[in-house]
């Protein structure tokens, strides 16, 4: 497939068929995933692909854990968003919204889906060792890009989760991953469901004049 047309057409999936994603596939996406460059060429990333019976005890631990803590998906921020950010957060809401059963709550699907990686078969759990500062979460950022665009072009869809962050210490016990590694993000892999509707739905992007500034 053609760069410029999967940079155009992927897209967050969030609903997907059980069809295993196979060892080769996966060993060829990670293998172009991992051609992402990288400060020094440190490659500071660490990946762990889960699948089958562990994927399943992991979600349900997560599931879990969401409830008892009453975790939920948020932007980050350190301070209110500013207006045109909250803008963009109900832009986000009215895409996947409608696409909802009338009985499902927004927060409801984001949180218990990003927890079970909305359904895929395949998780990738993404982690640095605690050796490097919070710079490197960059390359960790561009990595996830590959990934996702990579898949895109394998003709698999992804979702990435960062929810998962919040259940550092339970995936690193649950995945035996050494404690010096902290989780960054998960990834959900998999063939998206064509006929579900909440993959109707397509996030839209702000017009480039309200990001970009040019100077001469
Ligand atoms: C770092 C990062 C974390 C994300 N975390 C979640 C998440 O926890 N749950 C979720 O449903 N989507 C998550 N997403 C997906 C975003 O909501 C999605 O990328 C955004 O709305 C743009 O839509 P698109 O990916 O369909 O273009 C995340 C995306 C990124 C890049």
């Amino acid at each position: 497939m053609d760069l410029t047309e999967a940079m155009k057409e992927r897209r967050s999936t969030r609903a997907f068929l059980e069809k295993p994603v196979t060892r080769e596939v996966m060993e060829r996406l990670l293998y172009l995933a991992t051609q992402a460059p990288s400060a020094i060429n440190l490659q500071p990333w660490e990946l762990a692909v889960v699948s089958g019976e562990e994927k399943k005890r992991l979600s349900r631990l997560l599931v879990k854990r969401m409830k008892e803590r009453n975790i939920s998906c948020a932007p980050g921020a350190k301070k209110p968003l500013p207006e045109a950010f909250m803008d963009r957060q109900r832009g986000l809401l009215n895409t996947i919204q409608p696409h909802l059963p009338e009985d499902t709550v927004f927060q409801e699907f984001i949180n218990e889906g990003s927890c079970n990686f909305y359904g895929a078969p395949t998780a990738v759990i993404i982690s640095m060792d605690q050796v490097f500062s919070s710079a490197r979460l960059t390359d960790m950022g561009v990595l996830v890009g590959y990934l996702v665009l990579a898949a895109h072009g394998l003709g698999l869809s992804t979702c990435p989760i960062g929810l998962i962050t919040a259940f550092d210490e339970e995936i690193k016990e649950e995945l035996s991953l050494s404690d010096e590694m902290q989780v960054v993000i998960g990834v959900a892999i998999g063939y998206g469901d064509p006929d579900a509707p909440i993959n109707g739905g397509r996030s839209e992007r702000v017009p480039l004049q309200d990001v970009v500034k040019w100077r001469h």
